[in-house]
Protein backbone atom coordinates (compact mmCIF):
# COMPACT_ATOMS: atom_id res chain seq x y z
CA UNK A 1 0.00 0.00 0.00
CA UNK A 2 2.66 2.38 1.17
CA UNK A 3 4.25 1.27 -2.52
CA UNK A 4 1.20 2.27 -4.23
CA UNK A 5 0.97 5.66 -2.31
CA UNK A 6 5.02 6.14 -3.28
CA UNK A 7 4.42 5.44 -7.29
CA UNK A 8 1.31 7.53 -7.54
CA UNK A 9 2.82 10.28 -5.74
CA UNK A 10 5.44 10.33 -8.10
CA UNK A 11 3.13 10.48 -10.67
CA UNK A 12 1.27 12.98 -9.51
CA UNK A 13 4.48 15.30 -9.14
CA UNK A 14 5.53 13.81 -13.08
CA UNK A 15 1.85 15.12 -14.62
CA UNK A 16 1.93 18.41 -13.21
CA UNK A 17 5.50 19.12 -14.51
CA UNK A 18 4.30 17.87 -17.38
CA UNK A 19 1.37 19.44 -18.07
CA UNK A 20 3.05 23.24 -16.39
CA UNK A 21 5.29 23.32 -19.21
CA UNK A 22 4.50 25.94 -21.40
CA UNK A 23 5.16 26.40 -25.13
CA UNK A 24 4.87 28.75 -27.69
CA UNK A 25 2.03 26.84 -29.53
CA UNK A 26 0.54 27.57 -25.84
CA UNK A 27 -1.31 31.22 -27.52
CA UNK A 28 -1.48 29.41 -30.79
CA UNK A 29 -5.22 29.34 -32.38
CA UNK A 30 -5.76 26.26 -34.67
CA UNK A 31 -8.54 27.47 -37.57
CA UNK A 32 -10.06 24.87 -39.47
CA UNK A 33 -11.83 26.55 -42.46
CA UNK A 34 -14.07 24.64 -44.72
CA UNK A 35 -14.28 25.39 -48.16
CA UNK A 36 -18.00 24.82 -49.49
CA UNK A 37 -17.33 26.13 -53.25
CA UNK A 38 -14.51 25.42 -56.24
CA UNK A 39 -13.19 29.03 -55.83
CA UNK A 40 -12.24 29.04 -52.00
CA UNK A 41 -10.49 25.62 -52.97
CA UNK A 42 -8.48 27.71 -55.32
CA UNK A 43 -7.99 30.33 -52.41
CA UNK A 44 -6.80 27.63 -50.20
CA UNK A 45 -4.60 26.59 -52.65
CA UNK A 46 -2.58 29.56 -53.29
CA UNK A 47 -2.89 30.65 -49.73
CA UNK A 48 0.50 31.68 -48.09
CA UNK A 49 1.42 33.77 -45.49
CA UNK A 50 4.38 36.17 -46.23
CA UNK A 51 5.43 36.29 -42.58
CA UNK A 52 6.22 32.13 -42.76
CA UNK A 53 4.59 31.93 -39.34
CA UNK A 54 1.16 29.93 -40.19
CA UNK A 55 1.58 26.22 -40.50
CA UNK A 56 -0.68 24.44 -42.65
CA UNK A 57 -1.65 21.35 -41.21
CA UNK A 58 -3.39 19.55 -43.81
CA UNK A 59 -5.49 20.66 -46.83
CA UNK A 60 -9.04 19.95 -47.93
CA UNK A 61 -10.08 18.02 -50.62
CA UNK A 62 -13.73 17.25 -50.18
CA UNK A 63 -16.40 19.48 -49.37
CA UNK A 64 -16.62 18.58 -45.37
CA UNK A 65 -13.03 18.63 -45.26
CA UNK A 66 -11.00 21.42 -43.69
CA UNK A 67 -8.01 23.07 -44.09
CA UNK A 68 -6.41 23.09 -41.26
CA UNK A 69 -3.84 25.84 -39.80
CA UNK A 70 -2.30 27.00 -36.84
CA UNK A 71 -1.64 30.40 -36.34
CA UNK A 72 0.58 32.46 -33.63
CA UNK A 73 -1.49 35.36 -31.65
CA UNK A 74 0.35 38.21 -34.24
CA UNK A 75 -1.46 36.25 -37.41
CA UNK A 76 -4.69 36.22 -35.88
CA UNK A 77 -6.03 39.11 -37.64
CA UNK A 78 -4.47 38.28 -40.96
CA UNK A 79 -6.21 35.06 -40.88
CA UNK A 80 -9.69 36.17 -39.66
CA UNK A 81 -8.90 38.68 -42.78
CA UNK A 82 -8.20 35.94 -45.36
CA UNK A 83 -11.37 33.79 -44.33
CA UNK A 84 -13.87 36.97 -44.43
CA UNK A 85 -12.52 37.69 -48.00
CA UNK A 86 -13.06 34.65 -49.09
CA UNK A 87 -16.29 33.86 -47.54
CA UNK A 88 -14.93 30.82 -45.52
CA UNK A 89 -16.90 28.74 -43.00
CA UNK A 90 -14.40 27.97 -39.71
CA UNK A 91 -13.87 27.04 -36.65
CA UNK A 92 -11.31 27.48 -33.97
CA UNK A 93 -9.04 25.78 -31.05
CA UNK A 94 -7.57 28.13 -28.66
CA UNK A 95 -4.25 28.05 -26.64
CA UNK A 96 -3.68 25.03 -28.71
CA UNK A 97 0.01 24.30 -27.47
CA UNK A 98 -2.08 23.21 -24.01
CA UNK A 99 -3.55 20.31 -25.12
CA UNK A 100 -0.23 18.49 -26.13
CA UNK A 101 0.05 15.57 -24.15
CA UNK A 102 3.35 14.74 -23.01
CA UNK A 103 5.99 11.97 -24.14
CA UNK A 104 6.25 10.19 -21.47
CA UNK A 105 2.94 10.31 -19.01
CA UNK A 106 3.43 7.48 -16.82
CA UNK A 107 7.04 6.31 -16.91
CA UNK A 108 6.82 3.93 -14.04
CA UNK A 109 3.93 1.80 -14.87
CA UNK A 110 6.01 0.78 -18.28
CA UNK A 111 8.88 -0.64 -16.65
CA UNK A 112 6.74 -2.69 -14.54
CA UNK A 113 4.25 -4.32 -17.36
CA UNK A 114 6.51 -4.49 -20.29
CA UNK A 115 5.60 -2.68 -23.67
CA UNK A 116 2.62 -1.37 -24.56
CA UNK A 117 1.59 -1.44 -27.96
CA UNK A 118 -1.58 1.18 -26.72
CA UNK A 119 1.24 3.94 -25.58
CA UNK A 120 3.80 5.95 -27.69
CA UNK A 121 7.02 5.03 -26.78
CA UNK A 122 10.49 6.44 -26.73
CA UNK A 123 12.73 5.65 -29.78
CA UNK A 124 15.13 3.72 -27.27
CA UNK A 125 12.35 1.85 -26.15
CA UNK A 126 10.88 0.72 -29.46
CA UNK A 127 14.39 -0.68 -30.31
CA UNK A 128 13.87 -2.81 -27.33
CA UNK A 129 10.38 -4.30 -27.79
CA UNK A 130 11.65 -5.06 -32.01
CA UNK A 131 14.28 -6.80 -30.08
CA UNK A 132 12.98 -8.31 -28.05
CA UNK A 133 10.23 -9.48 -30.16
CA UNK A 134 12.48 -10.87 -32.44
CA UNK A 135 15.14 -13.09 -30.03
CA UNK A 136 11.56 -14.73 -28.90
CA UNK A 137 10.56 -15.42 -32.35
CA UNK A 138 13.66 -16.42 -34.71
CA UNK A 139 11.34 -18.41 -36.61
CA UNK A 140 9.53 -15.34 -38.05
CA UNK A 141 11.49 -12.42 -37.57
CA UNK A 142 14.51 -11.52 -39.07
CA UNK A 143 16.07 -7.83 -38.43
CA UNK A 144 17.94 -6.29 -40.75
CA UNK A 145 20.00 -3.64 -39.43
CA UNK A 146 19.85 -1.12 -42.90
CA UNK A 147 22.31 1.57 -41.38
CA UNK A 148 21.95 4.92 -39.08
CA UNK A 149 20.00 8.04 -39.33
CA UNK A 150 21.56 11.36 -39.31
CA UNK A 151 22.36 11.64 -35.53
CA UNK A 152 23.34 8.04 -35.51
CA UNK A 153 20.52 5.66 -34.43
CA UNK A 154 19.86 2.17 -35.97
CA UNK A 155 17.79 1.68 -38.47
CA UNK A 156 16.51 -2.11 -38.25
CA UNK A 157 13.76 -3.48 -40.65
CA UNK A 158 11.46 -5.69 -39.42
CA UNK A 159 10.66 -8.64 -41.49
CA UNK A 160 8.11 -11.22 -40.65
CA UNK A 161 7.48 -14.73 -42.87
CA UNK A 162 6.26 -18.31 -41.94
CA UNK A 163 9.44 -19.00 -44.12
CA UNK A 164 11.98 -16.42 -45.23
CA UNK A 165 13.61 -18.36 -48.17
CA UNK A 166 9.98 -19.47 -49.72
CA UNK A 167 9.66 -16.19 -52.50
CA UNK A 168 6.81 -14.73 -51.26
CA UNK A 169 5.26 -11.47 -52.10
CA UNK A 170 6.70 -8.72 -49.79
CA UNK A 171 4.34 -5.79 -47.88
CA UNK A 172 6.48 -2.93 -47.27
CA UNK A 173 5.63 -0.47 -44.35
CA UNK A 174 6.98 2.42 -43.80
CA UNK A 175 6.19 5.11 -41.04
CA UNK A 176 7.05 8.12 -39.42
CA UNK A 177 9.06 9.66 -41.72
CA UNK A 178 7.40 12.78 -40.42
CA UNK A 179 7.82 13.00 -36.82
CA UNK A 180 4.86 14.77 -35.02
CA UNK A 181 2.78 11.86 -36.81
CA UNK A 182 3.18 9.43 -34.29
CA UNK A 183 0.02 7.32 -34.69
CA UNK A 184 1.78 6.03 -37.61
CA UNK A 185 4.78 4.18 -35.82
CA UNK A 186 2.24 3.37 -33.50
CA UNK A 187 0.35 1.61 -36.01
CA UNK A 188 3.72 -0.11 -37.43
CA UNK A 189 4.24 -1.58 -33.77
CA UNK A 190 0.95 -3.27 -33.74
CA UNK A 191 1.10 -4.57 -37.15
CA UNK A 192 4.26 -6.33 -35.79
CA UNK A 193 2.99 -7.54 -32.67
CA UNK A 194 -0.42 -8.40 -33.87
CA UNK A 195 1.63 -10.71 -36.55
CA UNK A 196 3.49 -12.27 -34.46
CA UNK A 197 1.36 -12.68 -31.00
CA UNK A 198 -1.78 -13.51 -32.07
CA UNK A 199 -2.14 -16.98 -33.76
CA UNK A 200 -5.06 -16.64 -35.93
CA UNK A 201 -2.26 -13.88 -37.64
CA UNK A 202 0.25 -15.97 -37.18
CA UNK A 203 -1.52 -18.97 -39.51
CA UNK A 204 -3.69 -17.01 -41.57
CA UNK A 205 -2.32 -12.99 -42.17
CA UNK A 206 1.48 -14.33 -42.95
CA UNK A 207 0.15 -17.11 -45.10
CA UNK A 208 2.27 -16.89 -48.51
CA UNK A 209 3.09 -12.77 -47.69
CA UNK A 210 6.17 -11.65 -45.87
CA UNK A 211 5.89 -8.33 -43.96
CA UNK A 212 8.73 -5.84 -43.97
CA UNK A 213 7.89 -3.13 -41.46
CA UNK A 214 10.12 -0.14 -40.84
CA UNK A 215 8.13 1.40 -37.37
CA UNK A 216 10.32 5.00 -37.46
CA UNK A 217 11.84 6.33 -40.59
CA UNK A 218 12.69 9.53 -39.08
CA UNK A 219 14.10 8.55 -35.74
CA UNK A 220 16.10 11.94 -34.98
CA UNK A 221 12.96 13.72 -35.55
CA UNK A 222 10.87 11.95 -33.75
CA UNK A 223 12.77 11.83 -30.76
CA UNK A 224 13.15 15.86 -31.50
CA UNK A 225 8.75 15.89 -31.19
CA UNK A 226 9.39 13.71 -27.85
CA UNK A 227 12.42 15.92 -26.14
CA UNK A 228 9.17 19.07 -25.50
CA UNK A 229 6.44 20.03 -26.17
CA UNK A 230 7.86 23.22 -28.14
CA UNK A 231 9.04 20.76 -30.71
CA UNK A 232 6.11 18.51 -31.13
CA UNK A 233 5.16 20.00 -34.63
CA UNK A 234 8.49 18.97 -35.76
CA UNK A 235 7.84 17.26 -39.37
CA UNK A 236 11.07 16.97 -41.03
CA UNK A 237 14.43 15.35 -40.44
CA UNK A 238 17.30 16.61 -38.67
CA UNK A 239 20.02 17.21 -40.65
CA UNK A 240 21.61 20.63 -41.30
CA UNK A 241 21.26 22.69 -44.04
CA UNK A 242 21.91 25.66 -45.68
CA UNK A 243 24.54 28.30 -44.00
CA UNK A 244 21.97 29.22 -41.49
CA UNK A 245 20.79 27.20 -38.32
CA UNK A 246 18.08 25.69 -40.32
CA UNK A 247 17.64 22.04 -39.86
CA UNK A 248 15.73 19.11 -41.51
CA UNK A 249 14.30 18.04 -44.49
CA UNK A 250 10.71 16.62 -45.41
CA UNK A 251 11.57 13.05 -46.16
CA UNK A 252 8.96 12.51 -48.18
CA UNK A 253 9.57 15.15 -50.44
CA UNK A 254 13.03 13.71 -50.98
CA UNK A 255 12.32 10.62 -53.15
CA UNK A 256 13.95 10.45 -56.58
CA UNK A 257 11.11 10.53 -58.44
CA UNK A 258 10.12 13.62 -60.29
CA UNK A 259 11.51 15.24 -57.67
CA UNK A 260 10.84 18.28 -56.55
CA UNK A 261 8.18 18.99 -59.34
CA UNK A 262 5.59 19.74 -57.23
CA UNK A 263 4.45 20.94 -53.47
CA UNK A 264 7.96 21.69 -52.29
CA UNK A 265 9.81 24.26 -50.29
CA UNK A 266 13.19 24.72 -52.07
CA UNK A 267 14.26 26.99 -48.60
CA UNK A 268 16.07 24.88 -46.31
CA UNK A 269 14.70 27.15 -43.58
CA UNK A 270 10.74 26.57 -44.26
CA UNK A 271 9.27 24.56 -41.45
CA UNK A 272 7.17 21.90 -43.58
CA UNK A 273 7.82 20.95 -47.04
CA UNK A 274 11.83 21.25 -47.53
CA UNK A 275 12.92 18.73 -50.17
CA UNK A 276 16.90 18.36 -49.54
CA UNK A 277 19.54 19.95 -51.64
CA UNK A 278 19.13 17.03 -54.00
CA UNK A 279 17.14 13.69 -54.19
CA UNK A 280 17.95 11.28 -51.36
CA UNK A 281 20.26 14.06 -49.45
CA UNK A 282 18.76 12.33 -46.27
CA UNK A 283 20.44 9.12 -45.28
CA UNK A 284 17.05 7.78 -44.43
CA UNK A 285 15.35 8.05 -47.70
CA UNK A 286 18.81 6.60 -49.11
CA UNK A 287 18.64 3.19 -46.99
CA UNK A 288 14.54 3.01 -47.41
CA UNK A 289 15.55 3.10 -51.15
CA UNK A 290 18.13 0.45 -50.92
CA UNK A 291 16.16 -1.92 -49.33
CA UNK A 292 13.58 -1.21 -51.59
CA UNK A 293 15.24 -1.65 -54.55
CA UNK A 294 17.37 -4.80 -53.17
CA UNK A 295 13.68 -6.08 -52.98
CA UNK A 296 12.25 -5.03 -55.98
CA UNK A 297 10.90 -8.49 -58.18
CA UNK A 298 8.86 -9.50 -54.38
CA UNK A 299 7.70 -6.31 -53.49
CA UNK A 300 4.07 -5.98 -54.24
CA UNK A 301 2.32 -3.72 -51.94
CA UNK A 302 3.90 -0.42 -50.51
CA UNK A 303 2.20 1.74 -47.88
CA UNK A 304 3.63 4.74 -46.60
CA UNK A 305 1.73 5.13 -43.30
CA UNK A 306 1.36 8.84 -42.10
CA UNK A 307 -1.50 11.16 -40.06
CA UNK A 308 -3.60 12.58 -40.58
CA UNK A 309 -7.10 13.13 -42.00
CA UNK A 310 -8.45 9.20 -42.52
CA UNK A 311 -7.05 9.57 -46.56
CA UNK A 312 -6.04 6.36 -48.48
CA UNK A 313 -4.36 7.52 -51.34
CA UNK A 314 -2.02 6.28 -54.35
CA UNK A 315 0.14 7.64 -57.50
CA UNK A 316 0.55 9.38 -58.76
CA UNK A 317 1.44 12.36 -55.68
CA UNK A 318 3.42 14.70 -57.99
CA UNK A 319 1.11 15.72 -60.61
CA UNK A 320 -3.35 16.43 -60.17
CA UNK A 321 -2.79 15.69 -63.97
CA UNK A 322 -2.83 12.56 -65.06
CA UNK A 323 -3.52 8.98 -63.02
CA UNK A 324 -1.27 5.78 -63.13
CA UNK A 325 -3.10 3.67 -66.19
CA UNK A 326 -3.60 0.96 -63.52
CA UNK A 327 -5.44 3.34 -61.29
CA UNK A 328 -8.78 1.82 -61.05
CA UNK A 329 -7.17 -1.49 -59.47
CA UNK A 330 -5.18 0.49 -57.19
CA UNK A 331 -8.78 2.90 -56.61
CA UNK A 332 -10.78 -0.72 -56.04
CA UNK A 333 -8.43 -2.29 -53.65
CA UNK A 334 -8.56 1.06 -51.28
CA UNK A 335 -11.89 1.00 -51.41
CA UNK A 336 -11.70 -2.41 -50.00
CA UNK A 337 -9.91 -1.62 -47.47
CA UNK A 338 -11.94 1.22 -46.47
CA UNK A 339 -15.19 -1.11 -46.06
CA UNK A 340 -13.31 -3.34 -43.97
CA UNK A 341 -12.00 -1.13 -41.63
CA UNK A 342 -15.69 0.63 -41.64
CA UNK A 343 -17.54 -3.27 -40.62
CA UNK A 344 -14.93 -3.00 -37.76
CA UNK A 345 -16.55 0.21 -36.32
CA UNK A 346 -13.66 2.24 -38.28
CA UNK A 347 -14.41 5.35 -40.20
CA UNK A 348 -13.85 4.94 -43.52
CA UNK A 349 -11.30 6.48 -45.88
CA UNK A 350 -11.24 9.33 -48.61
CA UNK A 351 -10.14 7.30 -51.60
CA UNK A 352 -8.06 9.26 -54.52
CA UNK A 353 -5.02 9.62 -56.05
CA UNK A 354 -2.38 11.95 -53.81
CA UNK A 355 -1.98 14.20 -56.58
CA UNK A 356 -5.67 14.78 -56.76
CA UNK A 357 -5.63 15.24 -52.89
CA UNK A 358 -2.50 18.04 -53.52
CA UNK A 359 0.34 17.50 -55.87
CA UNK A 360 3.29 16.90 -54.19
CA UNK A 361 6.66 14.97 -55.52
CA UNK A 362 9.61 12.91 -54.15
CA UNK A 363 7.31 11.02 -51.60
CA UNK A 364 7.77 7.23 -51.04
CA UNK A 365 4.61 5.87 -52.66
CA UNK A 366 5.39 7.55 -56.28
CA UNK A 367 9.28 6.11 -55.67
CA UNK A 368 7.80 2.90 -55.24
CA UNK A 369 5.38 2.54 -57.98
CA UNK A 370 7.36 4.64 -60.66
CA UNK A 371 10.58 3.52 -60.12
CA UNK A 372 11.08 0.67 -58.06
CA UNK A 373 7.32 -1.03 -60.03
CA UNK A 374 5.41 -1.79 -56.97
CA UNK A 375 1.99 -2.62 -58.45
CA UNK A 376 0.41 -1.49 -55.79
CA UNK A 377 1.29 1.74 -53.46
CA UNK A 378 -0.29 3.45 -51.08
CA UNK A 379 0.09 6.25 -48.55
CA UNK A 380 -2.14 6.06 -45.89
CA UNK A 381 -3.44 9.01 -43.66
CA UNK A 382 -4.47 7.53 -40.17
CA UNK A 383 -7.34 9.20 -37.96
CA UNK A 384 -8.96 12.50 -38.12
CA UNK A 385 -10.34 14.90 -35.62
CA UNK A 386 -7.10 15.14 -33.68
CA UNK A 387 -4.80 16.55 -36.44
CA UNK A 388 -1.28 15.09 -35.14
CA UNK A 389 -1.95 14.90 -31.71
CA UNK A 390 -3.97 11.37 -31.83
CA UNK A 391 -4.93 10.43 -28.32
CA UNK A 392 -2.72 7.85 -26.52
CA UNK A 393 -6.24 6.42 -24.34
CA UNK A 394 -7.95 5.92 -28.56
CA UNK A 395 -5.02 4.07 -29.83
CA UNK A 396 -6.65 0.92 -28.52
CA UNK A 397 -9.69 1.58 -30.58
CA UNK A 398 -8.50 2.17 -33.65
CA UNK A 399 -5.23 0.03 -34.09
CA UNK A 400 -7.49 -3.16 -34.51
CA UNK A 401 -9.76 -1.70 -36.88
CA UNK A 402 -6.89 -0.40 -39.14
CA UNK A 403 -5.76 -3.54 -38.80
CA UNK A 404 -8.69 -5.32 -40.50
CA UNK A 405 -8.01 -3.12 -43.59
CA UNK A 406 -4.17 -4.44 -43.66
CA UNK A 407 -5.67 -8.10 -43.70
CA UNK A 408 -7.64 -6.84 -47.04
CA UNK A 409 -4.30 -6.32 -48.45
CA UNK A 410 -2.45 -9.07 -47.64
CA UNK A 411 -5.52 -10.89 -49.08
CA UNK A 412 -5.24 -9.30 -52.63
CA UNK A 413 -1.69 -9.53 -52.41
CA UNK A 414 -2.28 -13.46 -51.67
CA UNK A 415 -4.60 -13.95 -54.10
CA UNK A 416 -2.45 -11.60 -57.40
CA UNK A 417 0.92 -13.31 -56.20
CA UNK A 418 1.96 -16.32 -55.87
CA UNK A 419 5.27 -17.59 -54.00
CA UNK A 420 8.06 -17.26 -57.17
CA UNK A 421 10.23 -20.17 -55.95
CA UNK A 422 9.13 -22.89 -53.65
CA UNK A 423 12.11 -25.61 -52.94
CA UNK A 424 10.60 -28.98 -51.65
CA UNK A 425 12.28 -28.19 -48.61
CA UNK A 426 9.94 -25.23 -48.12
CA UNK A 427 6.94 -27.15 -48.90
CA UNK A 428 7.98 -29.73 -45.79
CA UNK A 429 8.13 -27.24 -43.58
CA UNK A 430 4.66 -25.72 -44.21
CA UNK A 431 2.74 -28.46 -44.36
N1 LIG B 1 0.55 14.01 -46.24
C1 LIG B 1 1.50 13.37 -47.12
C2 LIG B 1 2.64 14.30 -47.42
O1 LIG B 1 2.42 15.48 -47.56
C3 LIG B 1 0.81 12.94 -48.36
C4 LIG B 1 1.71 12.30 -49.34
C5 LIG B 1 0.97 11.73 -50.49
N2 LIG B 1 1.89 11.31 -51.48
C6 LIG B 1 2.49 12.11 -52.36
N3 LIG B 1 3.40 11.61 -53.12
N4 LIG B 1 2.15 13.36 -52.47
O2 LIG B 1 3.75 13.88 -47.47
ZN1 LIG C 1 3.02 12.71 -43.10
Amino acid sequence: MVYIIFIFGILGLWTQAGSGESNRYDNYTLFRLFPTEDSQFEAIKLFKDPSNTVEILKKSRAYNDSTDVLVPPDRLLYIAQFAKENNLIYDVKNNYGRIFESAEREPRRRALRGFNVFEYHSYASIQEFIETTASRNPELIKLQNLGLSYQGRKMKLVKISQNHNAGNPIIFIDAGIHAREWVAPAMALYLIQRLVMDPEARKNDLRGVDWYILPVVNPDGYEYTRASKANRMWRKTRSKNGPADCYGVDGNRNYGYYWAVSGVSKNPCDMETYAGHKPFSEPETQMVRDVMLANADRLKLYVSLHAYGQYLVYPWGYTAHYLPKQWKKLDALARNVSVAVQRAGGEPFRVMSAGQWYPAAGGSDDFAFGAVHVPYSYTMELTDGFEFLFPEKRLRNVLPQFYEGFRVFAAQIRKEFPTTQRTSRDDDKNS
